[in-house]
């Protein structure tokens, strides 16, 4: 019997890793069809690089201090991201603003993690804003980069109770909990054909199995 394809992959950190880790787990227990051809990080002290190592996957630095501007950086890293030849780069926890050329190159296969239930507090220090927010939930999105800040549409979400006496660090580590379980789900679906992005620029909508990702069914989709 032949190997199931895997889907070539590169994954962009600048930190921790946490989420790397969850996604290197699940390939390693062959609940990921996807070969990670290399991870990069634009910040040379980011702990995720050892893990990368660690599993024996090509780890690669890519300094944005050394560079000039925001696109002379893109550019290479494009470059860079390129010379794997991956079909589908995942951010995880890839802490820089993408510029627009960028934001094209990879248009319908590129994903990112968000830690909050979106469209609700894009940008960062999401937990601290959702609890002075007073909600009574919030969550992780794992969503397709689109031209919008933390905007385009949202394939999977998790939802986790919002407790009393919650701190931002006690309530971002129960979310933490649950992106560690909808990213590798979400990267699972689009590496098995089953997501994909449609629609034009600006007007974009994500489809599982051929049918559109509805709120309600972003809300109910894990486990699928
Ligand atoms: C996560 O909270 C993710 O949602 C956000 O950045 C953080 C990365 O954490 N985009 P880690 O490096 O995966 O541990």
């Amino acid at each position: 019997m032949s190997a199931p394809r895997r889907l070539p992959t590169v994954i962009l950190i600048s930190g921790r890793g946490s989420n790397l880790h969850a996604i290197l787990r699940a390939v390693a227990g062959q609940a990921l069809p996807i070969a990670i051809r290399a991870v990069i990080s634009n910040r040379p002290d980011a702990p995720g690089l050892t893990l990368a190592r660690d599993a024996g996957i090509p780890a690669e630095i890519l300094d944005h201090t050394a560079f000039p501007d925001r696109q002379g950086f893109d550019d290479a890293l494009q470059a860079l991201i390129d010379s794997h030849a991956p079909e589908l780069v995942v951010l995880a926890g890839f802490m820089r603003i993408l510029s627009p050329s960028f934001v094209s190159h990879y248009h319908g296969r590129m994903l990112n993690i968000h830690p909050s239930l979106l469209p609700a507090f894009t940008g960062l220090d999401t937990h601290r804003r959702a609890l002075e927010a007073g909600v009574r939930e919030h969550g992780a999105s794992v969503h397709f980069v689109t031209h919008a800040l933390d905007g385009g549409p949202v394939v999977l979400e998790a939802r986790v109770p919002v407790l009393p006496g919650d701190t931002a660090a006690t309530l971002g580590a129960r979310v933490l909990e649950a992106e560690h379980r909808i990213y590798p789900q979400a990267i699972r679906w689009f590496a098995e054909g089953r997501l994909r992005l449609a629609g034009n620029a600006g007007n974009e909508y994500a489809l599982l199995d051929g049918k559109s990702i509805t709120p309600e069914l972003v809300a109910h989709s894990e486990g699928h």
